[in-house]
């Protein structure tokens, strides 16, 4: 599917095509009249989920919530617990990127990460996030992002100590507290007409060789396969663990 990149400053065009890889035949300087879209201003990349709700999709690692917890990264002891005794250098394989907040934990703690997203939106999104904030985060540059289904791409990983998983999962009241992330990843993936298989990726690279297996759950669902050998408990959330 190929969705227009807008801008109104023909600056922005080398930009786009050299360093954020967009095919220069998709660039367009009239401002489209129907969503869905993508928009490049000065703070960045924007996709335009619904003109009339004004509601724009952006990703910036620096401010709000995830600018706080990059900074107090050592606090984190739920996800250092799920990830195990050795403090840091891992490589670990997060087949469900999303807006990326776990993974850059994973880097402020001093770990490699390959990440993968299914969304080419989000991958974008996530491609520009990492652009703007790569000078400020060394970090990113043990990160290699990656676009298209973790289960193939798997395949062509070595040396993977970890593979972390936290898939989509039906939103009810309970966990309604990342509803609105996960609202605004289930309307891109309609968009793109990509139908996410929720649980079905641990399924899928359970079947491969693994060291470790840390799925990401609410707290309060169910166990997906009994063969788990250790769960982190968090008030929300918990990490099922499989060696
Ligand atoms: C719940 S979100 C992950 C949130 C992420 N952990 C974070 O911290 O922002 C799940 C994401 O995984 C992606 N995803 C699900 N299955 C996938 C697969 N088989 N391959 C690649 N990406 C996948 C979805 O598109 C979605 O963006």
């Amino acid at each position: 599917m190929s969705l227009p990149f807008y801008i109104d400053k023909e600056i922005y065009k080398d930009h786009l095509v050299n360093d954020l890889n967009v095919p220069a035949s998709s660039i367009v300087n009239i401002y489209p009249k129907k969503a869905p879209f993508f928009l490049y201003k000065e703070n960045g990349l924007h996709f335009a989920l619904n003109i009339s709700d004004n509601k724009f999709i952006h990703i910036d690692f620096l401010k709000g919530q995830m600018g706080w917890r990059l900074k107090r990264s050592e606090h984190e002891t739920l996800i250092k617990k799920a990830l195990g005794k050795k403090s840091s250098n891992l490589k670990i394989f997060d087949g469900t990127a999303g807006f990326l907040s776990d993974t850059l934990i994973f880097l402020a703690l001093g770990h490699k990460v390959i990440a993968c997203e299914q969304s080419y939106v989000m991958f974008m999104l996530l491609n520009d996030a990492i652009y703007r904030a790569k000078e400020e985060l060394n970090f990113l540059e043990n990160l290699n992002l990656v676009h298209g289904n973790a289960v193939d791409l798997y395949n062509n990983t070595e040396n993977i100590d970890l593979i972390y998983l936290d898939p989509m999962y039906p939103i009810n009241k309970k966990n309604s507290l990342r509803s609105g992330n996960m609202n605004d990843i289930k309307n891109i993936l309609k968009i793109e007409m990509i139908k996410d298989l929720e649980d079905q990726i641990f399924f899928d690279l359970k079947k491969q060789q693994y060291k470790k297996i840390v799925l990401k759950r609410p707290i309060k669902s169910k166990i997906i396969d009994n063969n788990l050998n250790y769960q982190v408990k968090g008030k929300s959330t918990r990490f099922d663990v499989y060696i």
